[in-house]
Order: structure tokens, then sequence, then C-alpha cells
């Protein structure tokens, strides 16, 4: 094998191995390096893929127990076989990451294993499990290494009693307490896993509200819906201490506002508090680049850091911490390096948190566009009122378009309720195209079907929902 490409990529994440592909298809040598034994990244091996995993199995169990009688289906002695499902969710991470193996031989992207370090703009050193040292000679290299857990100052995380979100996807029983630090996307998604297990699941959040930055409607329908389900919410109240005993953990927490300190045991806690850069082991003073204030490797309008052919994309460079974002960039270096023109939307990234209901949010929400002073228009359509969400028994939540006052462009979307997150599709696309709430109120929508709640709040945008 050669050791000289046109493009070195530096992790195997959702960033890394899009770019990694997209390049080779576009007739780059490619090399992409990552110190996972399988690639995917955090997203396919400890991120999306198995929380997704999960979180079907243990809806699919409180269906089983709580949903289908008033189908008519009557199921005697449901009960949860934890080890069954996390080999099941290990199958399916295991088929998904061999599946981007089985994509980098097809697209002949050279795969190495080791931890990659940028030796000076044209050269990376790849230093494998086994010490045995590579040096590749590249003319550009991009950096996806990703981000890891964030932690909280006194909560050391052991994986067994204070847990991160990899923790909490292997853990080998059912906590009877489980305490989650942080009420974002990771706290909720996997805060509802155990507790449909069966956990008395409390989410302590240092904000008033549930999911900081969503539409403030969401959030409080979000709130409300997840409180019904059992899960328990101490808001406004940060963690001041944390001691492990000998079965579980014992923490101290207190008002933000101040007030009197309270102490509570859980047998788990899951601190989910944010995640931060990945940067270690790069070799950034290599090449004279440095992080900014938070830890981020700062990069141009094209993603080229401060160094000329090295490229940085995905978590690493902050934004928003999504792998569809991560792969967009991915997508839009490698097409530049082969003299494209590229693109990324940064206003026309959805983001959705896989509770059910689910939730789903593009663009701007009705604080922000007040606070910028931007005229818009809602339009909001129930579910209840939904004939698909009815039929199948799955009808709470609505869907809300915000549009321009006078131009009717759409500016934002927010969905909660049923497949929330494959409807904001349509929304994205016609953001992405420039159309407008008009465009789609005038789109035809198969009847009886979800989608005709998108369509129903496009026309209520201009008051003339048929069915509310
Ligand atoms: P990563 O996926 O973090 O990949 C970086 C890779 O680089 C890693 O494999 C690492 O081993 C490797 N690496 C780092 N440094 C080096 C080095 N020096 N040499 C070699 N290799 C190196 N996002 C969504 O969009 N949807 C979801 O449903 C979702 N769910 C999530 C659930 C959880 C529990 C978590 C933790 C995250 C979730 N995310 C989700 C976020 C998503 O995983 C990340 O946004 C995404 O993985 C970022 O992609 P990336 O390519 O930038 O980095
Ligand atoms: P997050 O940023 O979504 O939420 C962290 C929460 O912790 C916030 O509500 C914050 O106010 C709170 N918090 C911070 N410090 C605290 C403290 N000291 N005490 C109490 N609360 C505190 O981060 P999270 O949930 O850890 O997720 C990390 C990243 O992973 C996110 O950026 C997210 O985009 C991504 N992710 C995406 C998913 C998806 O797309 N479905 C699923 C899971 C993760």
């Amino acid at each position: 094998m050669s050791d000289t490409f046109d493009l070195v990529v530096i992790g195997g994440g959702p960033g890394g191995y899009v770019a990694a592909i997209r390049a080779a298809q576009l007739g780059l040598k490619t090399a992409c390096i990552d110190k996972r034994p399988t690639l995917g990244g955090t997203c396919l091996n400890v991120g999306c893929i198995p929380s997704k995993a999960l979180l079907q199995s243990s809806h699919q169990l409180e269906t089983a127990q709580h949903a289908m009688a008033a189908h008519g289906v009557e199921i005697k002695g449901v009960k949860a076989n934890l080890t069954t499902m996390m080999q099941r969710k290990q199958e399916v991470v295991q088929g998904l990451t061999q599946g981007i193996a089985f994509l980098f031989k097809k697209n002949k992207v050279t795969h190495l294993m080791g931890s990659g370090t940028i030796v000076d703009s044209s050269h990376v050193q790849v230093t494998a499990a086994d010490g045995s040292v590579q040096t590749l000679t590249t003319e550009n290299i991009l950096i996806a290494s990703g981000s890891e857990v964030a932690t909280l100052p006194g909560l050391e995380i052991d994986e067994k009693h204070i847990i991160s979100s990899t923790g909490a996807l292997a853990l080998d029983k059912v906590p009877k307490k489980m305490v989650v630090i942080g009420a974002g996307v990771i706290g909720l998604e996997l805060g509802s896993v155990w507790r449909r297990l069966g956990a008395e699941v409390t989410v302590v959040e240092f904000l008033d509200g549930i999911l900081p930055g969503m539409d403030g409607e969401i959030r409080k329908t979000a709130q409300r819906t997840l409180s019904k389900q059992g899960m328990h919410f101490k808001l406004g109240t940060k963690v001041t201490a944390a001691s492990v005993l000998k079965n579980g953990v014992k923490l101290t927490m207190e008002p933000v506002k101040g007030g009197e300190a309270e102490e509570r045991q859980a047998d788990v806690v899951l601190v989910a508090v944010g995640r931060r850069p990945y940067t270690q082991g790069l070799g950034l003073e290599n090449i004279g680049v440095t992080l900014d204030e938070r830890g981020f490797i700062p990069v141009d309008h094209d993603r080229q850091t401060t160094c000329a052919g090295v490229f940085a994309i995905g978590d690493v460079i902050g934004g928003a911490m999504l792998a569809h974002k991560a792969e967009e960039e991915g997508s839009a270096v490698a097409e530049a390096l082969a003299g494209q023109v590229a693109h990324v939307n940064y206003d026309a990234i959805p983001a959705v948190v896989y509770t059910h209901p689910e939730i789903a949010s593009v663009g701007q929400s009705e604080e922000s566009l007040t606070a910028a002073g931007i005229p818009y228009k809602v339009g909001k359509f129930p579910f209840m009122a939904n004939s698909r969400a009815r039929a199948i028994g799955d009808a709470e939540g609505f869907v809300k378009i915000l549009a321009h006052a006078t131009s009717d462009a759409i500016l934002g979307a927010h969905i909660i309720g049923p497949a929330a997150g494959d409807l904001i599709a349509e929304i994205v696309l016609a953001m992405e195209c420039d159309i407008s709430a008009e465009d789609i109120a005038r789109t035809c929508h198969a009847h009886p079907g979800l989608g005709e709640a998108v369509k129903e709040a496009a026309l209520a945008v201009d008051k003339r929902a048929i069915h509310a």
C-alpha cells in the first residue's frame, strides 16, 4: 500500500466516514483513521444508534403493557428481558458499523485503525494499538475527532454508579431509582428508556425548563407529557456534591436561586450535562492551530482551520452537535476539495428528540423571532384532529409552523407528536428550497396520513385549516 493520499481523515464518525466516502466517490485517494476498532464514531457505537435501539425496545414494552388493550389486543404476562434487549442493541450496532466497513471497501477508502497525530500540514502519523507507527503523506487533512462527555466538578464517572450516556446504554440491571442530571436530549431519551423499564427517574435540571433552546410551547408540552408518563423533574436545581455509597450514590442539591440544600439517594446517577470537543493527541500544536475559549477548533466559511489544507468538521468545531450536521459538513469539504461548489445551510438543520411522543424542530422558535423583532404568523394543528393519528391511537401533540408575516417564508417549525422526526423532513425541504407555507398548504397530502397535520398547520398560517 502506498502511504500517499489526497485526503487523510482523522475520525470515522458520521462526519469523517461520510467525508471519506464522498471524497473517494469523487476520485480522491482517501484514508480514514479511527482509534476505535469499529467505524461509525460516537453515533453508531455509543450514541444515536444504540440509544434508538433501546428506545424502540422499551417503547415496545410500554406499548404491550399499556396501549395494546385499547386496540383489543390482550397480552398477558408481559415482561422485559434486559439481556435480549441489550443483545439486540449490540447486533444493530454491529450490523451498521460493519456496513460502514463494507462501504469503505466498496469505495476504496483505506481504513487505518489507530490514533492519528498531525505532524505537519502534509503528514499524519498513525499509532496502532500495538504501538507500531506509520506515517502518511497527504495533500489535505480533515479533522473529524468528535466530542466526549462533559462532567461536573465533584462527580467522577465510574460507569457503574455515576454513569455517562455510554454507561446508560449498557446497564445490566434496571436501577430502582435513577437521577438524571440535565434535562437535555440525552437526559430525556435515556431517562425515558430506564423509566419504561421500571426505574423511578428524577431529572434534575439547572434551568427553569427542560430542553433549553427549543420553542417554549414545545418545551412546556414535552414536560407535561413526560411528567404524565411518570418522569419526575426538579428544575432550577443544581447538584453540588455526590458521594458513592456501598449500593448507590448520595447527591446533594440546592435551588439555583438559593435556599435549603437537599439530599437524595439513587442507585444510579446519569450525568447528561452536554458534550465537549475532543482534540486530545491530534497534534494541533504542530500546525499552530489554537482552540477557541470553549475548546472547539476554529474554522472559516470553508471549514478550513488556520492551517492551509487542514479542515475540521462535526462536533469538534461546535454548532449543533448532531450526526447529520457533521455529515453535511463532511460532504461539503469533500466536494469543495474535488472542485465543486459546496454549501451547508445552517438555518435548515433539523433536531429530533426521540422520546414518545417525538419532538422535532427546525429553524427559529417563537422566542428567537420575537427577540430578533422578526414579524411572524403561527399555523398550528393538533394531532387530535388528524384522522391517521386517531386511527393509530397516538394523537398527542401538534405541528406548529412559523412563517414570515409578509413574505410567508417558513422561518421555523416545531412538532411534538407521532413520527415528528420524519414529518419535519418535509418542512426542512421547504426551507431548503425557499418555498412558502402557502406552497405546503397547496400540496396534496395522502389521506389518512400524519403528513396531513403538516398541511393543515400550513393552512392554519393563513387561518384556513379545514379540520380544526
Ligand atoms: P464522532 O461521532 O464523535 O466521531 C469521532 C471519532 O473520531 C471517534 O470514533 C473517535 O474514536 C475518533 N478519534 C478522535 N480523535 C482521534 C484521533 N486522534 N485518531 C483517531 N481517531 C480519533 N446525534 C444525532 O444527530 N441524532 C441522534 O439521535 C443522536 N443521539 C445521540 C445519543 C447519544 C447517547 C450521544 C452521546 C450522542 C448522540 N448524537 C446524536 C450526537 C452524535 O453522536 C454526534 O453529533 C456525532 O457522532 C458527531 O459526529 P463526528 O463525526 O463529529 O464525531
Ligand atoms: P444538552 O446540551 O442537550 O443538555 C444538557 C442539559 O444539562 C441542559 O438542559 C443544561 O441546562 C443542563 N445542565 C448543564 N449543567 C447542569 C448542571 N450543573 N446541573 C443540572 N443541569 C445542568 O446535552 P446532552 O443531553 O448531554 O447531549 C449532548 C449532545 O448530544 C447534544 O448537543 C445533543 O445535540 C446530542 N444528542 C442528540 C440527540 C438527538 O439528536 N436525538 C440525542 C442525544 C444527544
